[in-house]
Parts: C-alpha cells; structure tokens; sequence
C-alpha cells in the first residue's frame, strides 16, 4: 500500500471521512478530542471504552452539526506519548484499510504528536501485496488514503513522517520481495535504479571486481549459488558535512546454510537475511530526503547463500579484504564472512563510526526475543547515542557485551580465526559480534569507534502489532534516521 496522502485538518468531522479520536486509559477514562463529542461518562461506560492500549471502538457521535459522525475510538493506554500514538494510530490504520478519508482529532497535538499520528498511520497501513493476485478481500482498499490530523502550522511534522514512511517502506518492500525476485544483481540494480536521480551515489562491484579487490568473504559465500554476490557502495556526501557515518548491512538474499544446511523448517523466512542491507538503503534514502547535514556511507555486502559443486566448504580456508585469514567451520555462519569484508572496507574510509547491522544470529532471538535488537560496539558514546535515539524512536534495543574469554574462542588450528566454533553454541551473539571486531580497522586514534546491531529476531514479525505489519518490519531504520539527526546539534 502506498503511503497516505496527508494533510492537516481545520474541521475534525467532514462528510465521508471517519475520526479517530485517542482516548487514555485511567480513572475516569479520557478522551483526547479536540473537539466535543458530547460523550458522557454513562455513555463511555455503556460502551466499555477502556483506553486500553490497542483497545477501538467504532461510533456515531454527535459533532457540532454534524450530529452523526463515524468515530473510531482508539486506546492509547496510561501515557500520552509519542510511542502510544504512534502505535494506536498503526492499530488505526489497519482497522480502516477501507476507508477513502480519515481524520485524527487529538486535542492541542504538538509537532512531535502531530508526526507519530501520521507516521504510525503509515507504517501500520503497510500492506507488500505485489504478488496478490487482487481476488482477496483487502485488496479492495482505495489506491491511496487521505489521513488528516487537525492542527495548524504542522506541515513540517507531516512531511518528516512521510519521508520516514517512505523509508520505512522501501526496507520493508525489498525485505518481503520473494528471493527468486530479489537476488544479489537485481537488488543492487533495483537500489541503483532508486538512487539514480539523487543526491546519493551508487557503486556497484561484480563479482569479478570483489575477486580482484580480495574480498574472499563475499566472494566465498556467493560462489555457491548461480547468482552471484555483489557489493553496492552508496554515498551521500552534502557540501560541509563535518561528521561521516558509515553503514554496513549484511545482505544474504537467501541463507540455506550453504554445505551446512539448514534443516527445512529453519529455512522458511530466511529471504529476510538481507534486512541489514535493505536498512542500509532506507536509512540513507530519509537523510538524503531530510536533507541532513551529515555524510552517510553505506556498503551492503549481498550474497546468495546456497549448497553447490562450487560452494565453500566446512575446512576451507578463505582470505578477507584485511588478509586475516578464515577457517569456515560451518557454511551457514555466513553472515559475518561477508561483513568482514565489507567492515574492512567501511573502515578503508575511516569514518567516526561505523554501525553494522545484521540479522546475524538465532542465538539473539533466544537471548532477546523477537522485538529487542541486541546491541554491541567498541565504544561507550556511540553506544549510548544509538541506545538514546532507539529509545525515542520506539525501536527497542539492548546493549551487550563482547567478553574477552569469548574472543579468545575465535582460534583456528590453521588460519587467524574459525567462523564458528564447532559444538559450541554458548553466547552464539557475542562470539558473532567478536569476530565481526576483528574487521574493524583503527585511525588515527586506535580502533574506529563501531556499532553492531543484531536483529536476528526484529527484523520481521509473524503477526502484526501497533504500527508493524505482518512480515518485514524496517527495524532499525527509524532509529539510525534519529541517531544521524542528532549529530546535528
Ligand atoms: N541468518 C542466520 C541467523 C538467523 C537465524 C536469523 C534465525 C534469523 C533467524 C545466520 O546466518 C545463521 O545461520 N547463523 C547461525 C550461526 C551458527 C552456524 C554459528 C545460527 O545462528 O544458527
Ligand atoms: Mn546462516
Ligand atoms: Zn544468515
């Protein structure tokens, strides 16, 4: 589904429109209307209207003159924050996919209010229906929606939202795309396509360029497959940028497992492993369109990981772009050889931080859970930044550590490192996270502060909730959107 076409509203009940009116938990209950809905405590209680986060209710209400007016009433839970709207309006969205026009109505919004209500209304309604067929009942949804929130002088709060949305989707698009549609070459020629017209430039290596530019680890995991791997480079570089962000996202376009095969249940799904790179491009498609006065790099490493006459094998041994050598002790721990490569080359460029992400581990499902993003780095500030910004973009992330007791289980009998330590499964995300450090190059001033998020578990969900649809969810985008805005003051 696209996304809303927005607007602000001076009349919160316009004919052929439905409002959505939030409503906080607590005794008595609150309805946050701008406008008087003539909705007694009798008639609150009557209809069980709780506030309860999530919680609607649909409702004629008697609106000035219009004495009849569909109102959604959407519960917000206790605190009216921007999370809660955000998510309310998301549950909002989904419940009225059928609807041309809707309002919010949400007393004194302030900007901050005005663009979760739009935002979460965008990113709930997302909808990846390219291979419906159109017989489904959904389908029926008008083409584009009008979502008006009432307030003055907020367009730029609607703007920002849409430009968020639209990043939001993007990810989220390329991460549903089925894998026989999106390998290696055709997304880097879909990001190529995106970017051609603006301010970010594209590079893209081939397979025969990674060979020659030593990245084994790219190399090796795509030469399983048919299609081979590719590495795409974008920069976004606005004249007098100070501070320089590069991204790295991992991008296996399918993980089979390789030679070490994944058993077939473990394999449905696993089209998402490239969700890192897919975030890599949504997070600098929004400060390309914010305008940001940062530079951003990216570098999505995108391989298909599959068993053939030609994979790599358990025992090989593979040289990295930084000439560490690997010993791959199993082929389905692929994610961190086609980041090393690309961890090296982010840090050829030595910019003030570099933040990975991956869906790299089962172990960070186990540890986290499905909707936490574990979090580790080298450096405490940065750390904290992204913490801070993941924080308020109602993202939830968790730091862990890296033990050195772990690091020192990366030895190989034969080459620098192992990939994987056979038989052992303990701390499965930190071990990953240790062997990605090894990649990260140093500058003037010793390691080049890095941020590796594993998200393993948020990157898609099985059923949706508040403002994240079935499917991809565009985890961590918003939240590297926020930390890059904030280096502006
Ligand atoms: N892509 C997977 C990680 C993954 C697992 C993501 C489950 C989402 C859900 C990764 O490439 C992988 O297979 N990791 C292995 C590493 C192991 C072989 C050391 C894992 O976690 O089992
Ligand atoms: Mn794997
Ligand atoms: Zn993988």
């Amino acid at each position: 589904m696209s996304i809303p076409e927005f607007s602000l509203a001076t009349e919160a009940y316009a004919a052929g429109s439905i409002t959505v009116v939030p409503v906080r938990q607590g005794d008595p209950v609150e309805v946050l209307a701008g406008t008087d809905l003539g909705l007694t405590e009798e008639r609150l209680a009557a209809l069980d209207v709780s506030g309860k986060a999530g919680a609607t209710q649909r409702l004629l209400a008697s609106a000035g003159s219009a004495p009849e007016a569909p109102v959604l009433l959407i519960g917000i839970g206790e605190h009216r924050t921007p999370e809660a709207l955000r998510r309310a309006a998301g549950t909002a969205a989904r419940a009225l996919r059928s609807e041309e026009a809707v309002v919010y109505d949400l007393a004194d919004a302030g900007a901050e209010e005005v663009e979760a209500l739009a935002l979460g209304h965008a990113l709930g309604g997302y909808r990846f229906d390219r291979f419906k067929s159109g017989q489904d009942e959904e389908s029926a949804a008008p083409e584009q929606q009008r979502v008006s929130v009432l307030a003055e002088g907020r367009a730029a709060a609607l703007e920002r939202a849409r430009v968020l949305a639209d990043a939001v989707h993007f990810t989220r698009d390329l991460i549903n795309t089925p894998p026989n549609e999106l390998v290696p070459e055709s997304f880097a020629d879909h990001i190529a396509a995106e970017f051609r017209d603006g301010p970010v430039s594209v590079e893209v290596w081939d397979e025969a360029k990674l060979i020659e530019e030593g990245c084994g680890g790219i190399a090796g995991v795509g030469q399983g497959s048919a299609n081979p791997p590719r590495l795409v480079r974008l920069e976004y570089a606005p004249e007098g940028a100070e501070r320089h962000v590069g991204l790295v996202g991992k991008g296996i376009t399918f993980d089979s497992g390789g030679l070490s095969l994944k058993p077939a249940a473990s394999m449905v799904g696993m089209k998402f492993d490239m969700s890192g790179a897919a975030s890599v491009a949504g997070v600098i498609r929004a400060v390309a369109a914010l305008g940001l006065p940062v530079r951003v790099s990216g570098w999505c490493a995108l391989a298909e990981n599959l068993p053939s006459a030609n994979a790599l094998k358990p025992d090989d041994v593979i040289t990295m772009r930084s000439k560490t050598t690997v010993e791959v002790t199993n082929t389905d721990a692929e994610g961190r050889l086609v980041l090393g490569d690309a961890l090296a080359l982010a840090s050829e460029a030595a910019p003030d931080v570099i933040v990975d992400i991956a869906t790299l581990t089962g172990a960070q499902v186990v540890a986290l859970g499905d909707r936490t993003t574990g979090l580790m780095g080298n450096e405490e500030a940065w750390r904290d930044r992204v913490l801070a910004a993941a924080e308020r973009a109602g993202e939830p992330t968790w730091a862990m550590p890296i033990p050195e007791e772990i690091k020192e289980r990366l030895t190989s009998p034969v080459a620098d490192i192992v990939n994987a330590k056979p038989g052992d499964r303990s701390g499965g995300m930190l071990f990953a996270a240790a062997f990605l450090e090894r990649f990260i190059g140093e500058d003037g001033d010793g390691a080049i502060p890095w941020i590796h998020l594993d998200i393993a578990g948020p990157a898609d969900t099985k059923s949706a909730y508040g403002y994240v649809p079935q499917g991809a969810t565009g985890v961590p985008v918003r939240t590297l959107v926020e930390t890059i805005a904030a280096l502006n003051g």
